[in-house]
């Protein structure tokens, strides 16, 4: 963890990408969380807001001003930080740890990996409460209507780290079977804070539609 701005000055560009992929993982994840607060929430959803227009403005004026947005993206870091140490993480860390396990993708890709794959079909399960406050939120920052959400993020995300499927990290179908029941016997602590439950055949699913 670094805490001071100063030394993140010679942070290699794909360090910087998975690791603010990975915080705005921990502020999304956690805001859907059964266990966030009002005050996890206001950490969370201010650090999503913080992350999105950073990028927004590092791919409109170029990877030169990343210095200028790296306080900002450090704060935002710890805020999320706060919010996920109260609320917790969920699916997507769950399932993202078999795959950097397995493969040694850094943590914040193997998220990124999963990310949005989760996030969809969450909205399969359910389409009110906190995740339809989630996509207001997003849609807003990123203008667009709520059903673009995940596409626009993602548009927006390949830009800073381009998405890769599962087979391209070496994954193959046995795996996602493996993957499916490490999740169910291991990550019970994680699974906990996820927005809905996902039982056995929507954890492969997911793992399925990202492969
Ligand atoms: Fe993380």
């Amino acid at each position: 963890a670094i805490l001071i701005p100063e030394l993140l000055k010679t942070l290699p560009f794909k360090v910087f990408a998975t690791s603010s992929i990975d915080a705005l993982v921990h502020a999304v994840e956690s805001s859907l969380s059964p266990k966030a607060t009002a005050y996890t929430k206001l950490f969370g959803y201010k650090a999503i807001e913080m992350i999105i227009t950073s990028y927004q403005k590092l791919v409109d004026q170029g990877k030169e001003i990343l210095p200028d947005l790296m306080s900002d993206f450090l704060t935002a870091s710890n805020f999320a930080g706060l919010a996920f140490g109260t609320a917790g993480c969920a699916a997507v860390h769950a399932l993202s740890y078999p795959l950097g396990g397995t493969y040694h993708v850094p943590h914040g890709e193997s998220n990124y990996a999963i990310f949005t794959g989760v996030l969809k079909n969450y909205k399969k399960i359910k389409t009110d409460g906190e995740l339809a406050v989630m996509e207001k939120y997003l849609a807003n920052l990123l203008n667009c209507n709520t059903d673009m959400v995940y596409d626009k993020l993602e548009a927006l995300l390949n830009q800073i780290l381009p998405k890769k499927a599962l087979h391209e990290y070496g994954v193959t179908k046995q795996d996602l079977n493996d993957f499916t029941d490490n999740v169910i016997n291991t990550q019970e602590r994680l699974m906990a804070n996820n927005f809905v439950p996902l039982n056995r055949q929507q954890i492969y699913q997911i793992y399925q539609e990202l492969y």
